[in-house]
């Protein structure tokens, strides 16, 4: 087993930014695990049974350029309501946590269903009106004709769905570190989880 750093929170937390870094910064591997239920969510919209679908997800699924769209979310986040669907997409998400280099996974149900023995464990969170601000400049940025009371709307949805749902809701598992990334910068909330991470991997005596 590698060495693996879980991470959960709400939309728009600043979850794959700092996955991304931390996985730089120590030459892990990172798995993004919303884009599976993004890609899922893609293809239920389409026609296709989430089961089916989730079975036969390739690389081409995840690369597919609506995925970060706010009705993407939505169905990736309805989807994600299906047990047996979220059974299907378990050892794809845990065939990370054995990889030599390491891994960074970051999604919902990480450190309490997927990896609740990774080595360090983050729940990163913010306002409901930061993440909001955040995936609106984003979403604007890229040309898409949303509002910031829209995006606020399907953000509040969102973690109501995924908090509220009966199998592996979001939830900050005990033994996580919680960064509330409200009032940080992203060089900040990177600098903070880097620390956590270094304190476990060489202790100081
Ligand atoms: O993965 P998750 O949906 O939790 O969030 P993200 O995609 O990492 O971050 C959402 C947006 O907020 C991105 O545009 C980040 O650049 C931005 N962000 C920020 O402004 N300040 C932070 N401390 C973290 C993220
Ligand atoms: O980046 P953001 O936090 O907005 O969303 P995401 O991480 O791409 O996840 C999209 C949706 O997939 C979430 O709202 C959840 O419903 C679902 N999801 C989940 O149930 N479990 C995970 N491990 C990851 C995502």
């Amino acid at each position: 087993m590698g060495f693996v750093v879980a991470i959960d929170g709400p939309a728009a937390a600043g979850k794959g930014t700092i996955s991304r870094a931390v996985a730089d910064h120590f030459g892990f591997q990172h798995l993004d695990t919303g884009l599976l239920y993004r890609a899922v969510g893609a293809r239920v919209q389409a026609g296709e049974d989430p089961i089916a679908a989730a079975r036969t997800l390739t690389p081409n699924d995840l690369e597919r350029p609506d995925l970060r769209t706010p009705e993407i979310a939505a169905a990736a986040s309805r989807v994600a309501t299906d047990p047996a669907l979220r059974e299907a997409l378990v050892a794809f998400q845990r065939s990370f946590c054995a990889l030599p280099q390491g891994a960074v996974l970051d999604g919902r149900d990480i450190c309490t269903v997927i990896c609740p023995d990774a080595e360090v464990k983050f729940y990163v969170t913010a306002a409901p009106e930061v993440r909001a601000e955040r995936r609106f400049a984003e979403l604007s940025g890229k040309g898409m004709a949303v509002t910031q009371a829209q995006v606020l709307e399907d953000v509040l949805a969102r973690d109501a769905r995924d908090m509220c749902r009966a199998d592996a809701p979001l939830v900050a598992a005990p033994d996580a570190t919680i960064l509330d990334t409200s009032d940080m910068s992203i060089a900040e909330a990177v600098a903070s989880a880097i620390a956590v991470v270094d304190k476990v991997r060489a202790p100081s005596s």
